[in-house]
Order: structure tokens, then C-alpha cells, then sequence
């Protein structure tokens, strides 16, 4: 979706919270975008045409030749509340005084409140006091002439400081943190009261624009969608399919290594329900007979990405005049990381999903979804009326299967865990728990173990269970389950799945584990 305008600018010091900030802003209904403070101009605020701006934190020091404050930012006139660094740099360019200092303060702190400001959170008014979250080193020792103090703490006597006239505002703590429980009230006064900003972003209005925009880029071309199953290519899908129609079509690869009934699912949904033109290849054989033989992870990952791409190339190829190809990119992986290590090169992290096609098919990426957080591409799923059962579905990796076969895959052994994972997971959902799990799955050992069952010795596979709590999938929890419901799933699983006859469960955390065994 083309936005014209940025209501709300974030401007990025390279703080590892950014993202937090611009969460909370669209959470309380505003359109906000991150951008690095190098590219901040006064063309692209004119052009940006924002009501206001925030500076976000940053790992330098104002007093150690960290970022400067872009000359635009003070020049727009606009409304400004400093973030920690955001904070530090607005005193140090209007005057004030930022000193380093050995005492890092960083954790829970409590503010006393001075002075009463509109952007105050109403129970910081009630109760005159605050709760916040530090985590800084430096900080101000003396605030430009004309601001004030609005709350202060042991360790910081310029914890929050203002010039109302002006309407900037500078806040030492981290009010994007759930840590501060009222900042993201905060950080809505600043938004709707201070700048005065309409609140207009919702999923129903980025659902009509989306459409127009779809349709004026595409005209009367063909867009080829290739669809894992997953949430955020379902979600391309269906989107571009409400745009334009039989100009799509969706090309599913069943690599033989997906989950239980995973690519019958795929076909009724996409092709039964909502009619999408779509190409199924069966391509199990060709999958299995590359990947015979094969222990290494790694060497198992490269095979499948590459056979996914040739036949993927191979088939997208077939359809006429296609000149976009449609991705599931979303914003974080869009977002330009500022570094601040070294050069201040900026890097842009491209989410390829299908490495390299779209240039080596000379085709236009379609990305919808570049602007939209996983949850928010939940929302708009729900909004696009598709299964809140679909839509909640815990994440599957790219090789599927093929990581959770331990050494080399065949046949047989992906039935026997898909089987073994069905159940694992029928058993979560009887629970009421699949929800509150991050990933659950069950990983096939390539090793073997003596059973006895009934009056014979078995000798057969073992598997292990995993289930993960996390919020994003870079760190994640075991998940505590009762020894009463894993007892239960190993007793189904060793009755119903032949070839199974042992079964573990994993207590690793990430780190030191990864979430997948490969
Ligand atoms: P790890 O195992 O690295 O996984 O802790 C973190 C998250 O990423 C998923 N994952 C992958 N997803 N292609 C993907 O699309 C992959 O090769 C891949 N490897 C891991 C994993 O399932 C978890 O959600």
C-alpha cells in the first residue's frame, strides 16, 4: 500500500525498541513509519507531510559523537517527544547538557511528578507518581532555558522535561516498553492530544486502499503467488485475489514434507472456497529422491530451497504474460536496520522467500504485506474473513519436515511423524492450549530403542516432543506441560503410530537450543 503521507514520523537512532514505539502508535489507531535518521531531509518531510515526530533511542552517546539531530527535524516546527537518546539529542541541540556518566541506571524506577501537562497518563496525574522503565547511560545534567521539569527521580532529576510552547517533549525512561504499564497511554497523549492526529488507521480501511492500490499497480498484468500454506503468503493471496480476481494465480509445491492433510487443506481452500487459479504440483518424489541419503542440515536445507525454486521457475514460467511475482515480505523485515557499529552503512534486510526468482524471472515483487506486522497481517486476515483457526496456526519452517527428520528423510519416516505430530497436536488443541504455544511439533530420532508391546519386543524410532512459548521466535521458552498431559500423548502416539515406541519431551530453551532440531 502507497501511503502519501506519514502522519506520525519515527526517527531511528538504531535503538534494538524501535519497532515498540511504532507498535504502540499503530495500536492506538495511527499510521506511523520508522525512518533512519541519515535519510531525514526537509524534501522528505515536506513530502511525508507528518503531524509530528518521535526520536527514538539509540545505543551511541550524544557525548561521544553518536548521531547529530537532523537539521529538518527542529526546522519542520512540528511537535517532538525524545526518546532516552531522542531526549539526550533534543537538549544537546537546543542548548542543554548531556553528560556521560560510569552509573548505568537501567530497570524499574519510579518518577515523582512536578507539574501537570496534557501529555501526562491519567493515573500519573491521580497519583503523582509513575512508574517507568530506565535503561540508559548517559543522561541530562541541565535542560535548554526554556523547559521545564514535568517528573523527576532519584537518579534522574530531568527524567521528563518539556517545552510546551513549542510542543517538544523529552522523556528519559522507555515509555515503549510494556515495563512502563501507562506509556503507551503516554505515547497516545502525545499522538492524539499534542499533535492532534485523527486516529483513521484500521485493518477495514488499509483492506479498501490496499485494493485500489493492487489494482492501479497490476492493471491488466498476471500475478504469480507461490503459497507455503503459511499465514502470510495465504494472506498475500487472498488479498490480491479480492483485487484482481483470475489475474492471479498461486503455484503450491507439495514437497512431500509438510504436516498431516497440510496440502489437501492448501487445495480445498484455495481452490474449492475461494477460487483461486491454482497450480498444484506433486512433487514428493523428486523431493525424497534428492534429499536421499542426506545427513548434513544444512546440505538438506540447500537442496529443498533449490529444488523449490527450479520447479517453482519451472511451472511459473508456463503462465503468459506473468509479470509480478507476490511475496509474503513483512515490515520487520523491511524496516532499514541503522547501524551504528563502524560505518553508519545502512543495511536493508530482503526477505527473499524465493531466492533470487524475481530477478532471475525478470519479474516485479508484489509485496502487500510490506507494511504490516505479523499481528497486524492476522488482523487483516480476520478482516478478509478467512478462519480464525487458519490465521492463529503455529509457524512451520521453510524445509517443513525435512528439518525434523534427523538425518536422512525417506518415506516412510515422513509418515510416521506426521502421523506422531498430529496427534501431539490434536492433543494441544483438546487441551484448550494451542493458543498460549509459540510452536509445538514432534521431531522423528534416527535412532532406535528396545520396547516390549504385548508379548513381543518391539525395536523401533523415537521421537521427541517440543513445545515453545516466545514472542517472535528469536528466544523461546520450553513449555511447562503437565507430566499428566505429556503422559497421555506418549501413551496415543506409541498405540496408534506404528514405528514409534518411545517418546520424549525437549526442555530446552533458546538459547542455548534452537526452536528446530536441525
Ligand atoms: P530456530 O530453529 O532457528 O527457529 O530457533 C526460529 C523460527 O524460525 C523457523 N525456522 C524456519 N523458517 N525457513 C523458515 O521459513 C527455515 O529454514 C527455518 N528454520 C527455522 C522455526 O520454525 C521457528 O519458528
Amino acid at each position: 500500500m502507497q501511503h502519501s503521507t506519514i502522519p506520525l514520523l519515527i526517527i531511528d537512532f538504531g535503538s534494538q525498541v524501535t519497532k515498540l514505539i511504532a507498535r504502540r502508535v499503530r495500536e492506538s489507531g495511527i499510521y506511523c513509519e520508522i525512518i533512519p535518521y541519515q535519510n531525514i531531509t526537509t524534501d522528505f518531510i515536506q513530502n511525508a507531510r507528518p503531524q509530528g515526530i518521535i526520536l527514538s533511542g539509540s545505543p551511541a552517546s550524544v557525548v561521544n559523537e553518536g548521531p547529530l539531530m537532523p537539521e529538518a527535524v527542529l526546522k519542520s516546527g512540528l511537535p517532538i517527544l525524545g526518546i532516552c537518546y531522542g531526549q539526550q539529542l533534543l537538549v544537546h541541540s537546543l542548548g542543554g547538557k548531556v553528560e556521560g556518566s560510569d552509573h548505568k541506571e537501567f530497570g524499574r524506577a519510579f518518577l515523582t511528578l512536578a507539574e501537570d501537562s496534557p501529555i501526562l497518563p491519567q493515573l500519573w496525574k491521580e497519583n503523582k507518581k509513575a512508574e517507568v522503565w530506565m535503561s540508559h547511560g548517559d543522561r541530562v545534567t541541565s535542560i535548554p532555558k526554556d523547559f521545564k521539569v514535568i517528573a523527576h527521580s532519584d537518579g534522574a532529576p530531568f527524567a521528563f522535561i518539556a517545552n510546551e510552547d513549542k510542543q517538544y517533549y523529552g522523556v528519559q525512561f522507555h515509555p515503549e516498553v510494556v515495563h512502563t504499564p501507562e506509556g503507551a497511554e503516554l505515547i497516545q497523549n502525545f499522538t492524539h492530544k499534542i499533535c492532534a492526529i485523527e486516529a483513521n488507521w484500521s485493518m477495514d480501511t488499509y483492506l479498501e486502499q490496499a485494493i485500489v492500490d493492487i489494482r492501479e499497480k497490476v492493471g491488466d498484468k498476471k500475478v504469480i503467488c507461490g503459497l507455503s500454506g503459511g499465514v502470510d503468503s495465504s494472506v498475500t493471496a487472498i488479498l490480491i485475489h479480492k483485487a484482481i480476481k483470475e489475474q492471479l494465480t498461486c503455484v503450491f509445491v507439495d514437497t512431500g514434507l509438510m504436516r498431516l492433510n497440510e496440502a489437501e487443506n492448501v487445495v480445498s481452500l484455495f481452490r474449492d472456497h475461494y477460487k483461486i487459479n491454482l497450480i498444484h504440483i506433486q512433487a514428493e518424489d523428486l523431493f525424497l529422491s534428492r534429499l536421499k541419503s542426506v545427513n548434513d542440515p544444512e546440505e538438506k536445507r540447500k537442496i529443498i530451497g533449490a529444488t523449490f525454486i527450479d520447479i517453482f521457475e519451472k511451472e511459473a514460467k508456463k503462465i503468459k504474460d506473468a509479470e509480478f511475482l507476490a511475496q509474503g515480505t513483512l515490515y520487520p523485515d523491511v524496516i532499514e536496520s541503522v547501524s551504528l557499529s563502524g560505518n553508519e552503512a545502512v543495511t536493508i534486510k530482503s526477505h527473499h522467500n524465493v531466492g533470487g526468482l524475481p530477478e532471475r524471472m525478470n519479474l516485479k515483487l508484489l509485496e502487500p504485506l510490506r507494511e504490516l506486522f505479523k499481528d497486524e497481517v492476522r488482523d487483516l486476515g480476520r478482516t478478509l474473513g478467512m478462519d480464525d483457526a487458519f490465521i492463529s496456526r503455529h509457524p512451520f519452517p521453510g524445509p517443513g519436515l525435512g528439518v525434523r527428520i534427523l538425518g536422512a528423510v525417506d518415506k516412510q519416516k515422513a509418515d510416521i511423524l506426521r502421523q506422531a505430530d498430529a496427534v501431539f497436536i490434536e492433543e494441544i488443541q483438546k487441551a484448550g492450549l494451542y493458543n498460549e504455544i509459540w510452536q509445538a511439533f514432534a521431531v522423528l530420532l534416527p535412532v532406535k530403542t528396545v520396547g516390549v508391546m504385548g508379548d513381543g519386543r518391539t525395536y523401533d524410532y523415537v521421537c521427541a516432543l517440543r513445545a515453545v512459548t516466545s514472542i517472535d521466535g528469536m528466544t523461546a521458552d520450553f513449555y511447562p506441560f503437565e507430566a499428566q498431559f505429556l503422559g497421555k500423548v506418549t501413551n496415543r502416539i506409541i498405540n496408534e503410530v506404528r514405528g514409534i515406541n518411545r517418546v520424549t519431551y525437549d526442555y530446552t530453551s533458546k538459547p542455548p537450543g534452537t526452536i528446530e532440531w536441525e
